[in-house]
């Protein structure tokens, strides 16, 4: 058990209230968070929640919480998620599990995005964590290659098996180490003029609101 993790991840819990349509991220700090969740709703906390990846779905089933589609129409009260690293700027870089698209979609759209980590993940500067890219299969070496050329040193991440990763929206990722970012917006701009990039881990000018566990304290960003 991370306590940390933890510790983020059910403080987050305190933002919830009745009625909201809450964005459920990934990663082993949503769990925690997802295991309290769960208590309260089997205590009469009536959320619906919008799951960004088959994890966390089963895990949404596990603790009883129920799940609505994005679908037209749906408003996405808060969103709650983990992260790799986090910036003093609370800038973010995701994708560590491969769920990057979903997450970003669902944080852009909540009302108000809660990032949840162990203090662990607070660095100087963004980069030494390598960044998450989602690419589409077809032509994927050549859209690698592009993503060299900005600079970086770029790794297709594979199962155990050896076999390509595959995202939960049938598309590879490709790791890229372009060293630590000196301007992180440049960068998404320039991976985005990609074709073939469906998707940055980085999370610019998302979150509002950083909850950092240490030991079983919390910290909260703003
Ligand atoms: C998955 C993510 C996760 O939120 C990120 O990897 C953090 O994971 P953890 O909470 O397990 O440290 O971006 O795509």
């Amino acid at each position: 058990m991370n306590q940390s993790k933890k510790a983020a991840g059910e403080k987050a819990v305190d933002y919830i209230k009745s009625g909201m349509t809450v964005g459920l991220g990934s990663g082993s700090t949503v769990y925690y968070m997802l295991q309290k969740l769960g208590r309260q709703v089997r205590q009469g906390l009536d959320i619906k929640g919008v799951s960004t990846s088959t994890q966390t779905s089963a895990w949404a089933k596990e603790f009883g919480i129920p799940l609505t589609d994005l679908t037209d129409g749906v408003e996405i009260d808060i969103a709650i998620d983990g992260a790799d690293e986090i910036d003093p700027e609370c800038r973010l870089i995701k994708g560590g599990g491969g769920c990057l698209v979903r997450e970003k979609i669902v944080g852009f759209y909540a009302k108000r995005f809660i990032v949840i980590a162990g203090s662990s993940k607070m660095v100087d500067k963004l980069g030494s964590f390598p960044l998450p890219v989602e690419i589409l299969p077809f032509g994927h070496e050549i859209t690698a290659g592009y993503i060299q050329a900005l600079g970086a040193k770029t790794s297709l991440r594979r199962q155990g098996n050896g076999q390509p990763f595959i995202s939960d929206n049938g598309n590879y990722i490709y790791d890229c180490d372009f060293g630590l970012l000196e301007n992180p917006h440049d960068l998404n701009r320039s991976l985005h003029g990609v074709v073939g990039v469906v998707e940055t881990g980085l999370f610019l000018d998302m979150a509002h609101i950083v909850i950092i566990g240490e030991g079983r304290d919390t910290k909260v960003m703003k």
